[in-house]
């Protein structure tokens, strides 16, 4: 979900509706604004896009200086227009919007509902409204504190009261907020910098249990035992350019596009060819420690998951530490074993992901260190690590991971290497694996060349209803991902397998209809993956291979064969992916589905 909100001199409604439309890709199955119009309270809902919602805006005009706004990822209650935020006090005076999830929200509504209050929507939200409303007795800031004290779960809050139409409060706990200092007055509220940086680029991300009251042209940041806190004012590394799409139909087709720079940006300053080492500064604190670890999990969700993947063989291949890779929503529940010497490594592309947050919680409450690899700079879970590497992407739009994940598994690379070198590699190898991590921009650039050639071949698979893909070794995730681009923008069902397990399964599946993506390298397994792809001929699959050499007998079994660059094993899955990315994307916009906002899904998961 994504919040705004505005206190200044112009008119709210613009800057509310911009910044909704720029967090469109965080959740958008209804959205909301509520302004202060004439003393009174006015609120206009819509379920569906942020496009129904300036429908519904053209014949309701609002008019006030001071808002909020809100589009919505369903978390309790349908995405319709009675649960869309801002949910509004029984008494009308005061309005909400919340990213996060109320934990004691039935008892708190229970308790509400026995007081004679009606409730109108099925939100966990609408209790808040409700309790500030009952504290509220002239002062809205020491009514929104009162009433955080009543509530377990997580918020980003923004706040607004018809009584004091010159107040804008805000407060984060879990869920991240915020603050925009604009010029003359201005400020804005905001989950995500996007929303805002039209209009500032200096922030200040809000702690958890802050309160911000946003009143008269000034701002002061409260604890939740009213203390009032001080917070550093920060410069937004990016700009409004960086998050337009540049020319390109789609954001994810941009980002795919981007990955040549996006893996130099990554690697910058960062690769020492004289030691055949990589330094990252995030980690010099870790360095120490780093020599000592024993074992190491890494926990993530979705495609970061995927990457994670690849840093466990790639870490063992280098350094011969023992790797795990366990989805954070898994990990935070199952009591995991921590004992010293063991280092969590958390990845998360936007830095928020509730689950992987709570895993990296946990993982230090049972004395591990752990860091972090994420690419929102200032988002939660770099500021809860222990030390870690920002991936320097740029800003991530398309709901779908592209960018986030070749520089994910270029940090982990770095990271193998560093360990590696620490330990048993020779100056040599990592002399090798710094040069071919530098050559790998040009590379990618090569394989960007593909794309037309995969909008042909999506053109005789787009119909399909299932697909299959498999990898072996460093490429097995590389399956995996791609079967999840391919079911999060196509919604085509595919399973990504190891490709010697397909005979324990999958093969059953098998058939003319069924294409199945082959990521075959030549490498020392090519004649193992060869013998896989004679079994998928062998019972009429149609075999869509990606290799490096379009040699044979692939050119007498593949139905379609897509040629990438070669490069070291280790390194193979940054070029192996990107077709994969590329046939998801193509076959989405034939099929004519929302690319960049895929159905159901969200950018960043802030809720469990
Ligand atoms: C959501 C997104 C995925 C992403 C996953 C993890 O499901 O749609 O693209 O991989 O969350 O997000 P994170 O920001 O933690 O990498």
């Amino acid at each position: 979900c994504g919040i705004i909100g505005y206190n200044g001199k112009g008119e709210a409604l613009p800057v509310l509706v911009e910044g909704l439309k720029k967090m469109e890709y965080r959740g958008y199955d209804s959205s909301g604004v509520a302004v202060i119009d004439n003393g009174q309270i006015k609120v206009v809902r819509a379920s569906g896009k942020i496009k129904a919602l300036e429908d519904k805006l053209k014949t309701t005009p609002l008019k006030g200086s001071i808002g909020i706004a809100h589009t919505r990822w369903a978390t309790h209650g349908a995405p319709t227009e009675t649960n869309a935020h801002p949910h509004t006090s029984y008494d009308g005076k005061i309005s909400i919007v919340h990213n996060g999830i109320i934990e004691n929200y039935a008892s708190l509504k229970a308790k509400l509902i026995s007081e004679g209050i009606e409730f109108k929507s099925e939100t966990d939200t609408e209790v808040v409204a409700h309790l500030i409303a009952r504290y509220y007795n002239g002062d809205l800031k020491s009514a929104v504190l009162k009433a955080l004290k009543q509530i377990e779960g997580t918020f980003g809050l923004g706040v607004v009261c018809s009584d004091e139409p010159n107040v804008l409060i805000g407060a984060r706990r879990g869920s991240p907020l915020i603050l925009g200092i604009g010029n003359d007055g201005d400020f804005y509220l905001a989950s995500d910098v996007s929303a805002i940086i039209n209009h500032t680029q200096k922030v200040v991300y809000l702690d958890d249990n802050d309160v911000v009251q946003i009143k008269d042209g000034g701002y002061s940041i409260v604890n939740m035992s009213s203390h009032e806190v001080q917070r550093e004012v920060q410069d937004v590394e990016f700009d409004a350019d960086a998050v337009a799409k540049g020319g390109f139909p789609h954001f994810m087709l941009k980002e795919i596009f981007e990955q040549p720079e996006v893996l130099r940006n990554t690697m910058r300053g960062r690769l020492l060819t004289a030691e055949g080492n990589a330094k990252l500064a995030g980690l010099d604190t870790n360095i120490k420690e780093l020599r000592n670890i024993n074992r190491i999990i890494i926990t993530a969700c979705g495609t970061s998951y995927y990457a994670g993947m690849v840093g466990e063989y790639m870490i063992e291949d280098l350094a011969g530490v023992p790797v795990e890779v366990e989805y954070a929503s898994e990990f935070r529940y199952r009591n995991p074993i921590i004992k010293p010497g063991t280092l969590v490594i958390a990845i998360s592309q936007s830095g928020e992901t509730a689950d992987t947050l709570a895993a990296l919680r946990e993982a230090q409450q049972k004395g591990a260190t752990a860091l972090a690899i994420c690419n929102g700079v200032g988002s939660t879970i770099a500021r809860t690590s222990d030390g870690g590497v920002y991936l320097h992407a740029g800003p991530e739009i398309g709901v779908a991971s592209t960018k986030a994940f070749t520089s994910q598994v270029t940090v982990l690379a770095m990271i193998a290497l560093l360990l590696g070198r620490q330990r048993r590699l020779s100056f040599e190898t990592g002399a090798d694996i710094v040069k071919d991590l530098l050559e790998l921009p040009d590379l990618v650039t090569e394989t960007l060349k593909l794309s037309d050639s995969i909008a042909e071949i999506a053109k005789t698979l787009c119909k399909a209803n299932n697909f299959l893909y498999l990898g072996r070794h460093f490429c097995y995730p590389v399956a995996m991902e791609g079967a999840l681009k391919l079911k999060e923008i196509s919604y085509i069902h595919a399973e990504g397998y190891p490709a010697a397990e397909m005979k324990h399964g999958p093969i059953a599946l098998i058939d003319e209809n069924m294409p199945v993506v082959v990521i075959a390298p030549k490498d020392s397994l090519f004649d193992k993956i060869i013998s896989n792809i004679r079994e998928i001929k062998a019972r009429g699959g149609k075999v869509i291979a990606v290799t490096t050499e379009d040699c044979h007998p692939l050119d007498e079994i593949a139905d379609h064969i897509i040629t990438v660059p070669k490069t070291r094993p280790m390194l193979m899955p940054i070029l192996a992916c990107i077709p994969l990315q590329l046939l998801a994307y193509h076959i989405a916009v034939l099929r004519g589905n929302d690319v960049d906002q895929p159905r159901n899904l969200a950018k960043s998961v802030t809720v469990e």
